[in-house]
C-alpha cells in the first residue's frame, strides 16, 4: 500500500548509500547527517539526533541509516489521521455478511470443489504466509514459526505448514510457490531454520522470503521514539505490509509473470491452517471474489473482529469498533447478530493485490497504544508501566471494502481455528494441543474406531503426511482398522505419521 506521494517523497529525499573510502565515509556521513537532520527538523523530529555528539562513528552511521528509513511526512500524516483527528470509528448501518456455510453439505459444494481442484491443478494457487509478527504475547525466543505446535510430535509451526503443503502437492501433483513475509528481526533465523531442515521436503526454489516494512513508533505527542541513543524504535507495519512488501520485492511481478491467480493466506500460529482448501477456493471463483474470508461463530465478548456488510460491501471491523448495541445484538433465536468472527484466513486475487498496493496506506492504518521501552530526552531507559506509545499498522483485510466482490465462508471453529497467541490460558499451546486431539478423535470415530478405544486416548496426532482430512484418513485406515485398534488399545497417546 505504498502511495504515490510517499514514493515521490522517497525519491526526492532518499538515495542509495554506499560508504567506501574512510575519508569519503566521514564526509558522506556528515553530509548525510546534515541532510537527515534537516529532513527530520521539517517534521519536528530532530530530537532523534539529540545524542549525536556522544556517538561513535558506527553508531552515527546506524542512526543515519535509521533516519533514512523514515518517511517523516508519512509519520506526521499517520499521527494526524490515526490519533489527532481520528474519526469515531464506530460503524452504524451495518448488516450481516452474505455467507455460505461449509455445513451442512449442499449440492453446490461439489461444483465448488471441482472448480477449486481444477484451478489448483492448473497451478493457479500460491501460498503466502505472514511470519513477520513479533509474537510478543507468546513470549517465545525466536521466530514464532519455530514454536512446537502439535500435541505429540511437537513439530514446529513451520514444519506443520510445510507438511500440509507437501501432502497437497502429492494429492494434486503440482508444486506450489510459497511466499513468506518475515521481519528484519526474524528473517535470518527463519531462513536458517528452513535451510537446516531442508525445507521439510519441499524444494528450496519453491520459497521466496521477503522482509516487511517497518514504521517508527511514536510517543503520545507524535514524537519518534528511540530504542537507544543511536537507534530508532521501529515496529513491523502489520499484515497490510504484504501489499507493499510483495510489490517492492518484485514478487508481485513474479506472481503475475507466472500467471498465479489466487493467493492462499492465513496466520502462521494456527495449527489448523489449511494452505490448500479447494472447496474454499472453488467458492471464491464461483463468486468472482477478489478477497475472501473465512468466518467462525464468534462467542459473546470474544475479542475478534467481525465480518459485516456496510454500504453493500464486506468489511472486517474490530470488536471495539462495534457500537455497544451492535456488539450484543441478538437474533430472534438468541444468537449474536454479528457473529461472523474473522480468523484471518483469506484468498486474494493477485490482480487485487496489484490494485490495492497502489492505494494510500494512511486510509487503512490504525494506531495501537502499546508499552514501548525507550530512551528519554535525558538518555535514560524508560520501562513504561502503562501504554505510552503508538505503533502504526495496517491489516491485510483493511482494504476489503475496495473489492468489487468478496465472499465469506462460514466454517467450524473446532476444525479451523486453534490459535497459539498466549503462553497460558486462552489461545495457548495447551488449548491448541487439546483442540487438535479433539478433532483427530473425531476423525478416528469417523474412520470406524470403536468409541471405547478412542475415549481412552489422551492425545492423538495425525500427521498431514498420513492424511490431510477425515475422508483421506478413513480411506487409509479402512483395511487395517482392526490392526490399528489392537495397537491403540490401552495406549494413552498415538501418533499417525
Ligand atoms: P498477530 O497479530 O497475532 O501478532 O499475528 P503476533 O506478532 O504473532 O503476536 P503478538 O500480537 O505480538 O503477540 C498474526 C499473524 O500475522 C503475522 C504474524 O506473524 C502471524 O502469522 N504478522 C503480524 C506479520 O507477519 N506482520 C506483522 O506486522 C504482524
Amino acid at each position: 500500500m505504498t502511495h504515490e506521494h510517499e514514493e515521490q517523497a522517497n525519491q526526492s529525499e532518499k538515495e542509495p548509500h554506499h560508504f567506501h573510502h574512510p575519508h569519503i565515509l566521514e564526509k558522506t556521513l556528515h553530509h548525510k547527517y546534515v541532510e537527515e537532520r534537516e529532513r527530520a527538523e521539517r517534521h519536528g523530529q530532530e530530537h532523534i539526533f539529540r545524542f549525536w555528539n556522544e556517538l561513535s562513528d558506527d553508531e552515527k552511521s546506524k542512526l543515519v541509516e535509521h533516519s533514512l528509513k523514515i518517511d517523516y511526512a508519512l509519520i506526521s500524516k499517520l499521527y494526524n489521521a490515526c490519533v489527532t483527528s481520528k474519526k469515531d470509528e464506530k460503524y452504524n448501518n451495518i448488516d450481516q455478511p452474505d455467507l455460505v456455510s461449509k455445513y451442512p453439505y449442499i449440492p453446490k459444494h461439489s461444483e465448488a470443489l471441482k472448480l477449486g481442484e481444477d484451478a489448483i491443478k492448473r497451478n493457479e494457487l500460491a501460498i503466502l504466509l505472514p511470519a513477520g509478527g513479533q509474537g510478543s504475547r507468546l513470549g517465545f525466543n525466536g521466530p514464532k514459526g519455530l514454536f512446537p505446535c502439535t500435541p505429540i510430535s511437537k513439530k514446529s509451526l513451520f514444519q506443520l505448514f510445510s507438511e500440509k503443503i507437501l501432502a497437497a502437492q502429492k494429492k494434486y501433483k503440482v508444486k506450489f510457490d510459497v511466499y513468506i513475509m518475515t521481519s528484519e528481526d526474524n528473517n535470518k533465523a527463519t531462513i536458517d531454520f528452513f535451510e537446516k531442515n531442508n525445507y521439510f521436503g519441499l524444494e528450496k526454489k519453491q520459497f521466496d522470503f521477503f522482509i516487511q516494512g517497518v514504521l517508527p513508533s511514536v510517543d503520545k505527542a507524535g514524537k519518534v521514539l528511540l530504542k537507544s541513543k543511536h537507534e530508532v524504535f521501529f515496529n513491523p507495519n502489520g499484515t497490510g505490509g504484504i501489499y507493499s512488501g510483495l510489490a517492492e520485492s518484485n514478487l508481485l511481478s513474479k506472481m503475475i509473470l507466472k500467471e498465479t491467480k489466487y493467493i492462499s493466506y492465513f496466520n502462521l500460529d494456527n495449527p489448523f491452517m489449511t494452505p490448500v482448501d479447494p472447496l474454499y477456493l472453488g467458492y471464491h471463483i464461483i463468486f468472482n471474489s477478489e478477497i475472501s474470508a473465512k468466518s467462525i461463530e464468534k462467542k459473546p465478548g470474544e475479542p475478534i473482529g467481525v465480518i459485516v456488510k456496510n454500504k453493500g460491501r464486506h468489511r472486517i471491523i474490530e470488536y471495539i469498533n462495534l457500537t455497544p448495541e451492535d456488539s450484543v445484538k441478538k437474533t430472534p433465536t438468541g444468537e449474536l447478530f454479528f457473529k461472523a468472527g474473522n480468523i484471518a484466513i483469506m484468498i486474494l486475487n493477485v490482480s487485487y493485490i496489484e490494485r490495492m498496493h497502489k492505494l494510500n496506506l494512511i486510509d487503512f492504518s490504525t494506531a495501537a497504544l502499546k508499552k514501548v521501552q525507550h530512551i528519554n530526552n535525558d538518555g535514560n531507559l524508560i520501562l513504561p508501566e502503562k501504554p505510552n506509545a503508538y505503533k502504526f499498522e495496517a491489516f491485510i483485510f483493511d482494504p476489503m471494502p475496495h473489492a468489487e466482490k468478496s465472499f465469506v465462508f462460514e466454517v467450524l471453529r473446532e476444525e479451523e481455528f486453534a490459535p497459539i497467541k498466549n503462553a497460558e490460558g486462552e489461545d495457548s499451546p495447551k488449548t491448541a494441543y487439546q483442540m487438535q486431539t479433539d478433532l483427530f478423535k473425531k476423525w478416528l470415530l469417523h474412520a470406524g474406531f470403536s468409541p471405547d478405544v478412542v475415549v481412552k486416548l489422551k492425545h492423538v496426532e495425525i500427521s498431514p503426511l498420513f492424511a490431510l482430512d477425515k475422508e483421506e484418513f478413513k480411506e487409509k485406515i479402512l483395511k487395517d482398522l482392526l490392526q490399528y485398534e489392537k495397537e491403540l488399545k490401552d495406549k494413552e497417546e498415538y501418533y499417525f505419521g
